[in-house]
């Protein structure tokens, strides 16, 4: 049986090194993105306790970063089985619409958007070369524009994971014909760097939303938004 080779961005701490930790566990050879080179080879020496796991240097805003990972990984393994696009930043916490500037707008969708488009445009050919290939988008109800009036907390960091959503059904359509499934899930408010100490999700919560959609989930559906297997609202 063919081993799945699953890319993780962003995967040396929080919800992508559990989802690492998670999927190889469960046989995945997993490749673990990150932008730190120390970070990311003792992230990926702790997890082969687990499996198999190995550190991919990865910056997502680098265009240059990108290719030599893709080439890398054509080398190596000829194909990419699972793409997840977990890799961002959230700047403006707690900051009013007024207060967060042109900068940390940009900043923001140049990570947690454009970088996704880049990633699953540079994979694309890697994805095709498989026959289970399988796109998730960590976004976050954060981005649900059914519940964003009188919701904001994070203005710069909601409008990029509103248009993540986006880039999640713009490459649904685009991979339609290949029947590779592309979504986007919410892992709940998690205990990590960025969700903080008082979030009510432990990590492995989180990641099982992420593991399902990589790993379980029907391959027919795509173009769509879940939190805990469930289906939500854009
Ligand atoms: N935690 C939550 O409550 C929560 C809720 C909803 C959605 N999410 C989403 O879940 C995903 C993971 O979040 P998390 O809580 O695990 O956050 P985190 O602990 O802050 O981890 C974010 C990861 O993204 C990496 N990253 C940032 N910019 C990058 C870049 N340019 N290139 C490559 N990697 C980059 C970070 O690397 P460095 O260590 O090098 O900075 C880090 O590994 C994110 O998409 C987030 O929006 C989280």
């Amino acid at each position: 049986m063919h081993t799945p080779i699953t890319l993780i961005t962003g995967a040396a701490k929080g919800l992508g090194f559990e989802t690492a930790r998670l999927l190889a566990q469960r046989g995945h050879h997993v490749l673990l993105g990150a932008r730190d080179v120390e970070r990311g080879e003792a992230a990926a020496s702790e997890l082969r306790a687990y499996g198999h796991v190995k550190f991919i240097p990865l910056d997502v805003t680098s265009v240059a970063s990108i290719q030599a990972a893709e080439q890398r990984i054509q080398q190596e393994h000829g194909c990419l089985d699972v793409l997840i696009n977990n890799a961002a930043i959230l700047l403006d916490h707690y900051q009013a619409a007024a207060e967060t500037t042109e900068e940390q707008l940009l900043q923001s969708l140049q990570t947690n958007v454009i970088g996704v488009h880049a990633m699953i445009r540079a994979f694309a050919a890697l994805l095709k070369k498989s026959d289970k290939a399988r796109v998730v988008n960590v976004s976050s109800g954060a981005g649900q524009l059914s519940d964003m009036l009188g919701s904001v907390w994070a203005p710069a960091y909601q409008i990029s994971k509103t248009a993540l959503n986006a880039v999640t059904r713009i490459w649904a359509t685009e991979f339609q014909s290949d029947g590779i499934p592309v979504n986007s899930v919410c892992p709940g408010w998690c205990r990590t760097e960025m969700g903080g100490d008082g979030a009510t999700r432990s990590p492995e919560e989180g990641a099982a939303g992420i593991v399902w959609l990589a790993d379980e989930a029907a391959r027919d559906s795509t173009g769509r938004f879940f939190r805990d297997r469930e289906e939500i609202s854009w």
